[in-house]
């Protein structure tokens, strides 16, 4: 069998895994489910989700990969002796299929305002951006389709040129530049007249504002943006070499995550007021919203065409993670195929991502359980297979692994973290998943 490719640096693994979890779902998808379920309360359950069932599933998921050292549809075996147990894999490969067929959705929206951005500077109508027609160009079926087909095809030279060579380099400066960019915005947003409701909508928890659904949302956006359940994290720690720290891998992750999420709640809901939007705008919010606050800004539409690109980076780091699995598991890491894997991915992706796009077109009027297509698809990765994928590692963790070996990889800490992780994972987390799994049936 091939060999395992490797990080260079423990840095490399690092800035990979954080691109991964970095992307649209902090910037994009928080706002936008934060803003329809209840603003500060769905802020405050992202929050407690993230820190105690995201935080622990992470540090369990690097801990698997760096134990197992291979891809994800062989490494439950490898680990266990138990063949059938690689069906986790194969559910990971599942979720990210489907979900980069509607991540690639919102990456084609990215690249259609960025073209859209650069004519009205060419064309020396940059007052104009805040005028951008959200609905007008979203609504064309045929530009988002273009738009998220070159989103694929940017993915796959990526991930064909293989992942040493990947964005590593480029995103040391990329990210903190998107950090900077987004204080920017925050400081903007929160200087328009009107921004102090909108504020006080994001921060301010609600109890009555708190209901089911918000709950089990706000799991699933702990799942999203932390990439967790779909193993592409197990996959990333599977490349890392031996140096790498899990621990402070994850926390730094997931602090920057956090961090991220709600700098773009800051930077968007303050805006929302200002301008008269409603926050339960839905998966356009972002788009429909920045515009308006770039265009007060001096220089703005050249600033906007800055922020896209930088939007752009994050979300293309994630995707390539999202490639990367299906192809590792695909080629079993022999890369004289990968090549051809990634192009018959992506292919795939790109059909399936049709449907995903004309949700907000021609299909917008085909609703059933979580609502349209795109919807429907979103749904069944972050609520049902990102879930199931994380409890099936749980399980295998604290069930199956020894614990002795595990604490090994985990590392000793002047803390003693090992055991209060340990019977999280072992008896606690597979309770609260299988709980809120059933609860969203009832
Ligand atoms: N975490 C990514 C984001 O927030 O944009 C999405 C993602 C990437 C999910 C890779 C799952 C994954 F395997």
């Amino acid at each position: 069998m091939a060999k395992q490719s490797q990080w260079k640096t423990s840095t490399g693994f690092i800035l990979a895994s954080a691109g991964s979890a970095i992307g649209l779902g902090a910037m994009w998808k928080f706002p936008y489910m934060a803003g329809v379920n209840g603003g500060g309360a769905f802020l405050l359950m992202f929050l407690i989700f993230t820190l105690l069932v995201g935080l622990p599933l992470l540090i369990m998921e690097f801990t698997v990969g760096k134990m197992g050292q291979t891809y994800t549809t062989k490494i439950y075996e490898k680990l266990t002796g138990k063949k059938w147990l690689n069906i986790i894999g194969w559910n990971g490969n599942l979720a990210v299929f489907i979900l980069f067929g509607f991540y690639s959705v919102i990456g084609g929206w990215i690249i259609i305002y960025i073209c859209t951005v650069i004519y009205h500077i060419v064309t020396l109508q940059s007052n104009q951006i805040g005028n951008l027609q959200f609905e007008a160009l979203i609504g064309n079926p045929w530009l988002t389709i273009v738009g998220q087909g070159i989103f694929i095809l940017l993915t796959t030279v990526i991930v064909m040129l293989g992942v040493e060579k990947g964005l590593e380099k480029a995103s040391k400066f990329m990210m903190p530049l998107l950090f900077i960019f987004l204080i920017l915005i925050v400081l903007k947003s929160l200087s328009l007249d009107g921004a102090m409701s909108g504020l006080r909508y994001i921060l301010e928890p609600r109890v009555q504002d708190i209901t089911v659904e918000g709950i089990l949302l706000a799991l699933g956006q702990s799942f999203f943006t932390l990439s967790l359940g779909t193993t592409g994290m197990i996959t990333y720690a599977s490349y890392a070499s031996k140096e790498m720290t899990i621990k402070t891998s994850a926390l730094s992750i997931v602090a920057m995550n956090i961090l991220v999420s709600i700098l773009a709640g800051l930077a968007i809901f303050p805006a929302i007021s200002a301008f008269g939007y409603q926050p339960t705008e839905g998966p356009g919010l972002l788009f429909i919203v920045l515009p308006k606050v770039f265009e007060q800004m001096t220089f703005g539409a050249g600033f906007y065409l800055i922020f896209l690109i930088l939007f752009l980076f994050a979300a293309l780091t994630s995707s390539i993670s999202l490639l990367e699995l299906n192809v590792s598991n695909f080629t079993k890491n022999d890369n004289t195929k990968r090549k051809r894997v990634a192009v018959i991915g992506s292919i795939l992706v790109f059909a399936i991502s049709i449907p995903a796009t004309l949700s907000f077109s021609s299909l917008s009027n085909i609703q059933f359980a979580a609502g349209t297509i795109f919807d429907n698809m979103d749904f069944l990765v972050s609520n049902i297979l990102m879930p199931i994928g994380a409890l099936g590692t749980t399980l295998v963790v604290g069930q199956l692994l020894d614990k002795e070996a595990l604490r090994d990889y985990f590392g000793r800490d002047k803390f003693k973290l090992f055991s209060p992780w340990y019977y999280l994972i072992k008896f606690i987390l597979p309770i609260v998943i299988v709980l809120i799994f059933v609860v969203q049936f009832i």
